[in-house]
């Protein structure tokens, strides 16, 4: 192993052109895929930028020929040589390097490398489990150093945007109180207050609010927020959000100034000119139409409420959900009717597993309705459906028949999934939607009691706040959320102004005077000090970044993520601690600690 002993790197290895053909260069980087051809050994040299093919020929460096010989995968060099034109035969046309080679002279090993516990190669099937385990070894890989240049690049994009756009980037604590945002807060003792905690904020929406109150008028930050949550590819229990917050604005502002920060970052990543403004839809037409409040409308294949045609049929799964304020939907999936018996029972399955009891299926042919439930409606009533959903000869129509709650997730995925199979998603496209006018509140059945579709602070629309009292889940909110490709990659609302007001969405969530004092207490005093009307949004930068780079799971965009389990496998956090540091922190484990299970 040596040291640099004064060397200088020249450039990075994966800028090598033709111009520099001539040049005498220093390169340091890792050493990918080696030949050994006794006489002349090649070795394909690589950083951050790419990879070179460095020659060592005992005629012009010795020395470094004869080392070259005991070099393995991934051990770091520095060679020092001249770039010439590689032979006309040997050009490599897939490689931005691939016109020249470096004719070594002189060489030192900087560093040699362990046995790898995998090869770092683009095509890999290698666990993951254990990619995380060495995450530096899987980093090194040339896809996933792209991902994380675009990420890069489209954080600092974001930055100008919004710096240019009088926004000013001021950080809010991260060991604090509880922010309501739906999860679990991860908790922090404190050794000074004994028995009292932080928590991690699931956002900074508290701060963010009182930074208006303070008079800054446009804040952003790009940082952490923590949410104890079932994780899933789209979560992570430690994510990025882009953050902002405006005075004197209402929706329409933030969606245009957001607008144009998509633009922005679309513009810089990916050279993409995206138009704008992008399309609006109400909560409420998005549900009827793709039963989501996140659809991908990249593709058509619309639901088709069918309650009125078909209540009072005789069916009698349909008349129960229509007489009983439910609904009845139905796809066409077109051309679908060569569907086999098990492909059907499938979809059934996926149906049952978002709630429903059954999945009525009808198979239009030449020779009328091949269906168990044909024999269940009138001539007129099919023909009615026929027409609602456009039904031709080979289409298979899919129905599902229970409360609003079930009917729409179960043809919302069953839509997802015909898509895949009937790859009706154009590659390449990108569709952005707004889904505005959300209910301000939701029906908790479990608990009893009302609770906030986005948070507690999100504004009721103006024209809706006289129902606050009378018809509360009537109440539209101010708020929307930005979906990209089916991915609610970004919410935000106008946000309650007046003390008073919060103080009356507090009790109408069942959060008494009490607790609301001790929870947000710090709120509803900044409110009553002169609070400008004020909102904002937030994106989520790792699921943005997951579809820019096409990415299956936003594990692939975060540098050191978590497993499922919420642990990093590379750390391996969350571990036990001293019997001390708990002392310290007046803390004592109940039940006999184990180590975290893996992964
Ligand atoms: P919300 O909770 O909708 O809003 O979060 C904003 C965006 O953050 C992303 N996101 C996540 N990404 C990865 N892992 C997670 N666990 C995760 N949870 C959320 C999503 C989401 O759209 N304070 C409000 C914003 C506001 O009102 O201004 C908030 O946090 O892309
Ligand atoms: P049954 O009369 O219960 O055998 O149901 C006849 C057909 O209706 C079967 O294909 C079931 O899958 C379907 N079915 C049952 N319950 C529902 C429901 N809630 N929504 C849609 N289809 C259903």
């Amino acid at each position: 192993m040596e040291n640099l002993g004064g060397w200088k790197r020249s450039l990075y290895v994966g800028e090598l052109r033709a111009s520099n053909i001539g040049d005498e260069v220093t390169l340091m980087g890792w050493v990918g895929r080696r030949r050994d051809h006794g006489g002349l050994i090649f070795i394909d040299l690589r950083d951050r930028a790419g990879v070179a093919q460095v020659v060592f020929n005992p005629e012009t460096g010795k020395e470094a020929h004869a080392a070259a010989h005991g070099i393995r995968s991934e051990y770091v060099l520095a060679v020092r040589g001249r770039v010439e034109r590689r032979p006309a035969e040997t050009e490599n046309k897939d490689l931005s390097t691939g016109e020249v080679e470096v004719i070594v002279t002189e060489l030192k090993v900087l560093s040699e490398s362990a046995p790898l516990p995998f090869m770092i190669e683009e095509e890999t099937d290698v666990a993951e489990t254990l990619r995380l385990k060495y995450r530096y070894l899987d980093l090194r890989r040339e896809s996933l150093q792209k991902k994380f240049i675009l990420r890069h690049t489209v954080a600092q994009s974001a930055r100008n945007y919004f710096s240019e756009n009088g926004f000013l980037e001021i950080e809010t604590p991260v060991l604090t109180k509880s922010t309501p945002e739906g999860a679990r807060d991860y908790l922090v003792p404190s050794r000074l207050s004994p028995g009292n905690f932080y928590a991690l904020p699931q956002s900074p929406q508290i701060f963010k609010q009182i930074l208006m109150v303070a008079g800054f008028d446009r804040y952003f930050q790009v940082t952490k927020c923590f949410r104890d949550e079932d994780l899933r590819a789209d979560r992570q229990p430690e994510f990025t959000q882009i953050d902002a917050e405006m005075s004197f604005v209402e929706s329409e502002d933030v969606m245009v100034v957001n607008e144009g920060l998509m633009r922005r970052v679309f513009k810089d990543g990916l050279g993409v000119e995206l138009e704008t403004p992008f399309p609006r839809l109400t909560y409420k037409a998005s549900m009827e139409r793709y039963g989501v409040d996140n659809p991908d409308t990249r593709f058509a294949l619309e639901l088709v409420d069918l309650t009125d045609i078909v209540r009072g049929s005789g069916f009698k799964v349909f008349d129960a959900a229509a007489d009983s304020g439910g609904l009845v939907k139905a796809v066409n999936a077109k051309g679908c009717a060569t569907f086999s018996r098990k492909d059907i029972d499938t979809l059934t399955e996926l149906a049952v597993t978002y709630g429903a009891k059954g999945l009525a299926w009808v198979k239009v042919t030449e020779d009328g309705w091949q269906s168990p439930i044909a024999k269940f409606l009138s001539d007129e009533v099919k023909e009615d459906v026929k027409s609602a959903l456009s039904a031709e000869v080979g289409d298979l129509l899919l129905f599902s028949a229970d409360r609003a709650a079930v009917v729409n997730p179960v043809l919302g995925n069953i839509r997802l999934n015909l898509a895949k199979r009937l790859e009706l998603i154009p590659e390449g496209t990108l569709s952005f939607v707004w889904i505005t006018e959300f209910p301000l509140f939701e029906y908790d059945e479990a608990a009893k009691r009302h609770s906030s579709l986005h948070h507690p602070f999100t504004a009721p629309t103006d024209a809706d706040i006289e129902k606050l009292d009378t018809a509360p889940l009537e109440v539209r909110s101010d708020a929307y959320d930005l979906v990209l490709n089916g991915v609610e990659i970004g919410g935000g609302s106008i946000r309650i102004h007046s003390s008073a007001l919060q103080a009356k969405v507090f009790g109408l969530l069942g959060i008494e005077e009490g607790e609301a004092e001790e929870r947000f207490g710090f709120l509803l005093e900044a409110l009553r000090y002169g609070t400008p009307p004020h909102g904002g949004i937030a994106f989520g930068l790792d699921r943005l970044i997951a579809i820019m780079t096409g990415s299956e799971s936003i594990r692939d965009v975060i540098a050191f993520p978590k497993t499922q389990k919420a642990s990093c496998l590379l750390s391996e956090a969350p571990s036990m601690v001293d019997k001390a540091q708990l002392e310290e922190l007046f803390l004592r484990v109940k039940k006999k600690p184990e180590a975290a299970t893996k992964p």
